[in-house]
C-alpha cells in the first residue's frame, strides 16, 4: 500500500505514527526523505502540512488507522497514522502531539517523513 502510493507525482508527505506504549521520545524508526523535495518556508505547501498535522492530532488518535488530506496538487499533503490496537486515547494522542512537534524539526523542510514511536 504505502509503496503503490508513494510511487503516485502527488504524494509529498508521508506521516507513519505507530505508536509502542514506551516512554521514550527517541524513534524507534524513522526515515526523512527528500525524495520528494524540500518545500520553503511559509508556503502553502507548510500551511497545508500545519493543517494537516492538527488534523492528525485531533482525530487519529483512535486505535487503527486514520488518513487525511489537505490541500490541492502540488501543495497536497498527506498523512497516515496507526495507534496500535493496545493503547487508547488519551495515550495515543499525547504521542501524536508529542510526535508532530519532533517530526518538523527531526525531518526540517523534507516533504516525505515516516516515523515508529
Ligand atoms: C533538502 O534539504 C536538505 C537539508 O535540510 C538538503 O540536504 C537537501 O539537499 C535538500 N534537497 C533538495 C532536493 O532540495
Ligand atoms: C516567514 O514568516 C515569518 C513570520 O511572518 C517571518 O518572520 C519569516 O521571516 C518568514 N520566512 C521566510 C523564509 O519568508
Ligand atoms: C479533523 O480535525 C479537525 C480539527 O483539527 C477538523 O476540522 C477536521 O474536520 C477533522 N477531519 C476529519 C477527517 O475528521
Ligand atoms: C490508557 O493507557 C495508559 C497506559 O497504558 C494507562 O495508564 C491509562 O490509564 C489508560 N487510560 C484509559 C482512559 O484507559
Ligand atoms: C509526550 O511528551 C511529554 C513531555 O515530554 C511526556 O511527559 C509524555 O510522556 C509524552 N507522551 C508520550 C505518549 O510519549
Amino acid at each position: 500500500m504505502i509503496p503503490s502510493i508513494s510511487s503516485t507525482q502527488f504524494l509529498l508527505l508521508y506521516l507513519i505514527l505507530l505508536f509502542v506504549p514506551s516512554p521514550t521520545v527517541a524513534f524507534t524508526w524513522q526515515v526523512c526523505s527528500t525524495s520528494a523535495g524540500n518545500y520553503t518556508a511559509n508556503s502553502t505547501y507548510e500551511s497545508n502540512l500545519n493543517l494537516l498535522l492538527s488534523s492528525l492530532v485531533s482525530n487519529g488518535s483512535a486505535p487503527g488507522f486514520f488518513t487525511d488530506t489537505v490541500g490541492q496538487i502540488p501543495n497536497q499533503v498527506q498523512g497516515l497514522v496507526l495507534c496500535r490496537g493496545d493503547t487508547n486515547l488519551t495515550t495515543c494522542g499525547s504521542c501524536l502531539s508529542n510526535v508532530t512537534v519532533q517530526i518538523l524539526r527531526l525531518c526540517a523542510d523534507n516533504k516525505d517523513a515516516v516515523v515508529w514511536v
